[in-house]
Order: structure tokens, then sequence, then C-alpha cells
């Protein structure tokens, strides 16, 4: 396509035209100038691709693989897995003729009732960055793109077409931002889809700091920015801000408003320009290389049961009559129980719902692997208890050698649109596992849910199995686990707190009167819980295995370096028990510098390993100056101060097996921001200032040695808070003193900072 030769013969209204969809999932066409259109799907776990049936002019969906959703993948903690799943889902879109699959979404897990979690990968923004690059590149290796979504800071469902996110700059930079800014440096997602809500009061979809000068002047993203369905506000704003593409198309309003303010010279043409050169060069990127590939559901649906045996995570694992309660024995008679056997909810609701091709339970396979009985016990729709139910389960129990309980969240409980109240199961599953706990027999939980619950039960029952929603195999990866097919290798990707009100967001969620103050800041999930040196039920990075993993020599490429030069670590995993695994080695940074207020230790770095029994792998890590770094605003840039950082490899945010000290050196000391509000405690600190200070000010301080007859040590101490415009007040300095002294200082500072 010859862009810019398109553009010449666009007319004002033509361009106008090209920055809103064509109908809910479609570009604009244009047949004389040879631009097709081209068709956007949801995403993220599997073709949501919509049709209109030009005989009824019915609309329908078709059937898709439905794979496990992000809540579940993100225990993978497996790069190379996702990005597999991606080349599958980009090669059912060539085969469907979708060029831009909705996702990854990679909004932060601030707290657990946000009803769209289950789509969401994680509460740290490593992770998040990390697993979605790695899915982005594995779609668009197969020429379709990506939508990476939603920019920025949609945490809830509350009011997220209205509401105001109100977050300090540190916070999205930190938490909020990385997981898009990695993929863009990463993975280059074709486009952006920005959030429904406001940033610090400004719409996404409207917004030039978030979507012109972070994402593209600062990221350097060269891709299309297209609105969330229905985010836009004020159109003419948002094509001057930096949203290219309005989705789904508002029925011409905006193209008659977009070529007012043209011609009135209120929108500028070149931004217009911009957007439609955007728009053309994703169309562009997609038919120019299109591929033949045909939509073999079944074999992506093995496809999807074997992703979804790499998620689950065994969260307890207890030993009963001296072997542990899992994995299950053929000849040992199990109890099934719950509804969630026969129907298991794989998927949440909303959006990336899925038509699935073919939904496998664990009743439905339960004969392939073991003896079994079978009892509902309560309804898996309803919060309702159900006595009859309720009695016969516990029959069943009695009757078996082991219980598994299948448990969970029904669908009305969480979804896309509303947040959960409260964080608990249908109080008819708790009782039911409580009663199940009371017959003696071993009971083990299987979970189905796609955001942290309760746990009232966790240290009665002998196991835990985490399945989260792991899409339309999931029935069949649950009994490979329980039967020791597949080893568990998945690690929590959010921590499971114990209860609601121990979660950070819990006094600022969801907010009030439109806005939901981020007050928290940069203590989100374990940045919180472990600085705070809380109980939580499970930690972040938790997850067993059938067998044992030993660690052992840590080492480290050198023990003190710039910032720049980074640092390699690596450590020796060895599988010691007898048989096959995998392990996820976790890498977390603890700043000890105290340069700034930081989590007890971030996660920076994590590799997965497999090891056959008896085998030794070492698991390697970059860690580069980012990896030390805090964003400090006052900069307005990355800062790792020097001093001393810890590198703590483990296996959970808890579990931490080895630890090293290590210095950075060489990084520029901040200077203090000189004003008349600068502590003189702040310029005897700093290196740019301390002899100039001690030199200019000495008369003043002299004045307070001789008046109270401290020591010089003292007299820092007495003058470390007071500000330089405090000694107007203390010691007699008239103003124009004091801003003479702030002019000299500012001089000073600057050419010091040319000779550093
Ligand atoms: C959701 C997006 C989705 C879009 C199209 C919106 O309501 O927030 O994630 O991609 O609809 O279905």
């Amino acid at each position: 396509m010859d862009i810019e030769k398109i553009m010449q013969n666009m007319t004002l209204e033509d361009k106008a035209r090209a920055v809103e969809g064509f109908s809910w999932w479609w570009t604009q066409e244009y047949p004389e100038l040879e631009v097709p259109k081209i068709q956007v799907s949801d995403g993220p776990h599997g073709l949501r691709k919509m049709y209109t049936n030009p005989e009824t002019n019915e609309g329908g969906t078709i059937t898709a693989v439905c794979f496990p959703a992000a809540c579940a993948t993100a225990c993978s903690f497996d790069t190379e897995l996702l990005e597999q799943m991606g080349h599958t889902l980009g090669k059912e879109c060539q085969a469907e003729d979708v060029g831009v699959i909705l996702g990854p979404a990679v909004n932060i897990k601030r707290s657990p009732l946000c009803g769209r979690n289950f789509e969401y990968i994680s509460e740290d923004p490593y992770v998040a960055g990390k697993l979605a690059s790695a899915i982005i590149r594995g779609v668009q290796a197969e020429n379709v793109g990506t939508s990476i979504k939603h920019f920025a800071a949609n945490n809830q469902e509350f009011e997220r077409m209205y509401g105001s996110s109100e977050v300090d700059e540190r916070t999205l930079r930190e938490i909020y931002f990385p997981a898009f800014e990695m993929a863009v440096k990463e993975a280059d997602p074709w486009t952006f889809m920005c959030s429904y809500n406001r940033v610090n009061g400004t719409y996404s979809s409207e917004n030039p700091w978030l979507l012109n000068d972070v994402l593209r002047k600062e990221w350097g993203y060269k891709g299309m920015v297209m609105s969330d369905w229905g985010a836009v506000s004020d159109r003419v704003a948002g094509v001057a801000a930096g949203l290219d593409l309005e989705m789904p198309g508002s029925n011409g309003v905006n193209i008659q408003r977009i070529c007012k303010a043209v011609q009135e010279g209120t929108l500028s043409e070149e931004a217009l320009d911009t957007a439609v050169r955007n728009v053309l060069h994703l169309v562009e990127r997609f038919i120019e290389n299109r591929k033949e590939e045909t939509f073999d559901r079944a074999r992506d649906h093995d496809v999807a049961v074997a992703i979804a045996g790499e998620c689950i995570v065994l969260l307890k694992n207890e030993t009963v009559n001296e072997a542990k309660v899992l994995p299950l024995a053929k000849e040992e008679k199990v109890a099934l129980i719950g509804g969630f056997a026969e129907n298991p909810r794989y998927q949440g609701g909303g959006s990336s719902h899925i038509e699935s091709y073919k939904v496998v339970s664990a009743l439905s396979v339960a004969q392939d692997y073991g003896t079994f009985t079978y009892n509902r016990g309560f309804s898996d729709t309803l919060d309702k208890y159900e006595e009859e139910l309720q009695k016969e389960a516990v029959e069943a129990a009695m009757a078996a050698d082991k219980v598994v309980v299948f448990a969970g969240l029904p669908d009305l409980f969480e979804s896309e649109g509303y947040d959960r109240e409260h964080m608990q199961l249908p109080a008819c599953q708790n009782q039911l596992i409580s009663e199940l706990v009371k017959t003696g027999k071993p009971v083990v939980v299987v979970l189905h849910n796609g955001s942290p619950v309760e746990m009232p039960w966790a240290d009665d029952v002998a196991g835990i199995v985490e399945a989260y929603l792991g899409g339309e195999g999931v029935g069949e990866a649950v009994m490979d686990v329980l039967y020791g097919k597949v080893n568990p290798s998945g690690k929590l990707a959010e921590s499971l707190p114990i209860k609601l009100s121990d979660n950070p967001s819990y006094l600022n969620f969801p907010g009030k009167n439109k806005k939901v103050d981020y007050a928290e800041g940069v203590f989100v999930g374990y940045r919180y819980y472990d600085t705070r040196q809380m109980q939580v039920r499970f930690p972040f990075g938790h997850g067993l295995s059938y067998t044992e993993f030993r660690y052992s020599n840590l080492r480290v490429s050198r023990e003190s370096f710039t910032a720049s030069e980074g640092v390699t670590v690596s450590v020796d995993v060895t599988n010691i028990g007898d048989r096959s695994g995998k392990e996820v080695v976790q890498l977390y940074v603890a700043d000890r510098t105290g340069s700034a207020i930081r989590p007890v230790h971030e996660l920076k770095g994590f590799v997965k390993l497999s090891l056959e029994p008896g085998e030794t792998k070492t698991a390697q890590f970059t860690l580069d100056s980012r990896a030390f770094s805090w964003y400090d605003t006052e900069q307005g840039d990355w800062y790792a101060a020097n001093g001393s950082y810890i590198l703590e490899v483990g296996r959970s945010s808890r579990q931490i097996e080895y630890s090293k000290e290590v210095r950075i050196i060489g990084s520029r000391e901040k200077p203090p921001v000189i004003t008349p509000d600068v502590q003189l405690g702040d310029l005897l600190a700093s290196p740019y200032t301390r002899e100039f200070t001690l030199e200019r000010l000495k008369p003043y301080m002299d004045k307070f040695q001789s008046n109270q007859s401290e020591t010089e040590e003292m007299v820092e101490a007495v003058v470390r808070f007071m500000p330089l415009r405090s000694l107007r007040s203390f010691q007699y300095m008239t103003n124009e003193e004091v801003e003479a002294i702030c002019e000299d200082l500012k001089k000073h500072v600057e050419e010091q900072m040319k000779q550093m």
C-alpha cells in the first residue's frame, strides 16, 4: 500500500471517517483507493469473532477454542508456553480473517474484587509485562496484530466509563505502566487500546500526556491506538491527544465534528493525518502478509488442555497416613463432589466470552483415571443451601478413601461490567467443605475462580488445587494433576490474602464520587503484605510440586557495578525427588540504600526450569539498571541510588532460599532541589552542596554553636530539618540574603553536575 499516495487522494471527510470503526468490528474501507477493511475481534484467550448472517440479519459468534484465561496462564510463569499460545491464536485469526485480536489485558490486580481480574495477568508489573510480551510475540509472528489493553489504570469495573483513577506519577510509572512499556520495548504490539476511565481527571481517550508524551515520545511507540468500545467522550480532543481510531464508531457524529474542527482550525490537519496514517499502516501490516491457515479446533483444543495443565497451582498437599494426599492413586476410592466437577467454570463473562468448541469436565473423563463416585453437593450456579444434596455428598464421602471437592465462584459472582462485593465463596460451599472435613476423610479442594477467595477451611483440608478459569479443557487438566499424570508447576501470580480487609486497596476501593484514590501507592499485592510482614493465606509466587527442588550455589558476575553495567545472577536448581517436574525460580531485589520509601523487595526476574529426577540446571538472570531503580518524579527519570541491594532467590516471595548483597556505584548523586525551603540537612548531606554550605553558612551555624555551646555534630543534627529560609527567623538573615544564597547554590550545583 502506498499510504502517502492514498492520503493525497482522500478528502477531509474520508480522513475523518478513517479514524472511526465501520460498525462494531471493522475498520473503514475505500474501494476506490484500494483500501480494504479489516476485522478485529476479542480476545484475549480465544477468538470471539462475531458475524452477521446476511440472510437473516442476525448476529452470532463463531465456535472457537477457549484457552485458559489470563488469571490461569499467568501462573505458568512460562514465556515459551505463552508464546506458543500466541502462535495458535494468531493462526486461528489468519484462518478466520481477523487482523487484530483484542488483548492481552495487562491491568494490575489492585484489589481481589475487580470483576475483570480473571482477564488480567498479575498484581506484579514485571510478570504482566513479560507474559504479555510473550503472547504478543507469538500472535504477531503469525502476522496478526494484538491490542494490549486497557491503557491505563483501569483496575476496577465500578464506574469504569466515567470514574477517575487518581494515581501519583511514581505509582503509575512503577506499577501501572511497566507492563505496557515492556510490551512496547520487547514485543511492539501493533495496537494499543486505551481504557474507559479517566486518569487523574482526563479520559484516557483524550489524554495527551498518556498517549503522546509517555507512550509515543518516551517509549517510542509507533503503532496505532484505538479506543475501548465506547470510551470516546470528546473525539476532537482525542485526535489531538493521539487516539487514532474510535471504536466501534460514532454513527458519523464525530466525522462531522472532526471536519468542522479542522476547517475552523481548532484541530490541526496534521494530527488527523497522523491518526489516518496509523490506521492505514495497521491495515497494510495485516493485508500484505496474509497466511494460509485452517482453524483446526480439535488440534487447538488439545493445546488448550496442555496449557491448562501447566497453569494449575498446587497450593497445599499435606501428608496423610504417611503419604502426601496428592497425587491420587488409581485404586483409591475417590468421592468427587461439587457441581463444578460436572460443569466446570472455565472462563469469565463479558467481552472475552468464547462460544466454546468442546468443554471437558472432570466428571466426563474421570473413568479414565480411577474409581470414583460423584455428588453435586451444592448448586454451582447459586448460593443456595440444599440439604439433600449436602447429605448425599457427606454419605458419599464417608464411603470413600479420599474426597475431592470442586468448588468455585459461580458466573454471577464475577464478570466484566461489575466488581465483586466480597471475597467469599458461596456460603453453601464453605459449609459443605466443613461438613466433609468432619467426616475425617482427607479432603482436597479444587478451586475454579477468576480471583482470590477466602478459604476459612484452609487449615483443615489436606489439599488445595487452584485451577482458576482454566479454559475448555480444564476438567481433563485438573484430573491430570490430581492423578499425577501432570506434575503441577504453576505458581501464584497474585497474593491470596486471608481476608479482604488485609488488601492494601481496601479503604479506597472502589472509590466514591467518580474518583478512586490509589492511596496505597506502589504498595500493591506482595509489595504491601511482605513489607508489612503480614500473614497471607498463600504468598505471591507460591506453588508446590510432586517432586522436590534444591537450590544451591547462588553467584553474581560482580559484587559492585554501575547501574548501566548491571549484573548477572545464577543459581543451580536440582530435582531431588523421583519424578520430573518444573520449578519457577524467582529473583527479587531489595533496595537497602534508603534513597526512597520502597517495598521490601520486588520481583525482577523469573525462570522456569524443567528437570528430570537428579538433574541440575542453572537459572540465570540479567539485571539492568531498571531492576534497581525507582521513579524519581523530581528528576523525571528512573534512579538507582548508590549503595547496597540484596538479591534474593526463592520459590515464592516468602520463601527465599538464598540472598546476596551487591552494591551499585557511580550513580549520579541526586542534588537537592534548591529553594528557600530546602532543608539544611539535605544541603549538608549532598556532596554537591556540603562544602559550599558549610563555608557560606558558617557564620550562622556558628551562632547555633555559641548560643547553646554544642558540638559541631550537634549543630548539624539541630539544623537538619530547618529550611534555609528559617535562618531569617532564627539568625536574622535578610530575605535578600536567603535569595542570594539560593541563586549561588543553584549555580554551584549546576557547575558541579557538569564536572561529574
Ligand atoms: C472491553 C474490551 C473489549 C471491547 C470489545 C469492551 O467493553 O472493555 O476489553 O475488547 O469491549 O468487545
